[in-house]
């Protein structure tokens, strides 16, 4: 089966590319907060947190329902199952914490709130980098591997 031909490696990819841009608004809004600009620094994210929220739901939820349903699907033997999970796990997580600081914020002009959470937000970006680029490595295992063997 080529490429285009399976509807899933073409929503995986659709995935991809949208967590790509994910991890380009999170530099932008890193760089925003360097230049003291908050509000739009703010706004990025909330951006990162809605479009991660669309991956997770459209595409990563049926795929970890499909691939983890099987007998032997948590075989903690095979790295990429660890890699899958750990990635799964750091991803809610971080979407959690995403959302908890676009809530604590509320679009509100009084940013006060938002510079009491600056500990909490170095952890997300942490945590969120890393699922992100666990998805890029996992994304290449998955489907760009088998098309070149
Ligand atoms: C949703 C995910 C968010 C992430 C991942 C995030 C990430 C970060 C990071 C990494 C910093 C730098 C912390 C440091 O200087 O060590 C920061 C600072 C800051 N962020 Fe966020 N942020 C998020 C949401 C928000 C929201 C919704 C607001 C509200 C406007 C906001 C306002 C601020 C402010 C005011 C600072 C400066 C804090 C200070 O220097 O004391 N952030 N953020």
């Amino acid at each position: 089966m080529s490429f285009f031909e399976s509807p899933f490696t073409v929503a995986a990819t659709a995935s991809l590319i949208i967590q790509i841009f994910v991890l380009g608004l999170l530099f932008y809004g890193f760089v925003l907060k360097k230049n003291q600009k908050f509000r739009q620094h703010g706004l990025a994210m909330l951006g990162a947190v809605v479009l991660h929220a669309i991956t997770i739901f459209a595409v990563m939820v049926p795929s970890f329902v499909g691939g983890f349903s099987g007998p032997g699907a948590f075989d903690f033997s095979n790295m990429l199952v660890v890699l899958a999970l750990v990635h799964t796990v750091a991803g809610v997580v971080a979407f959690i914490l995403g959302v908890v600081l676009a809530v604590n914020w509320r679009l509100r002009k009084d940013l006060k709130p938002c510079f009491a959470k600056k500990q909490l937000m170095r952890v997300t970006i942490g945590i969120w980098m890393m699922a992100l680029v666990l998805g890029i490595v996992l994304y290449w295992f998955f489907y760009l591997a088998t098309l070149v063997v």
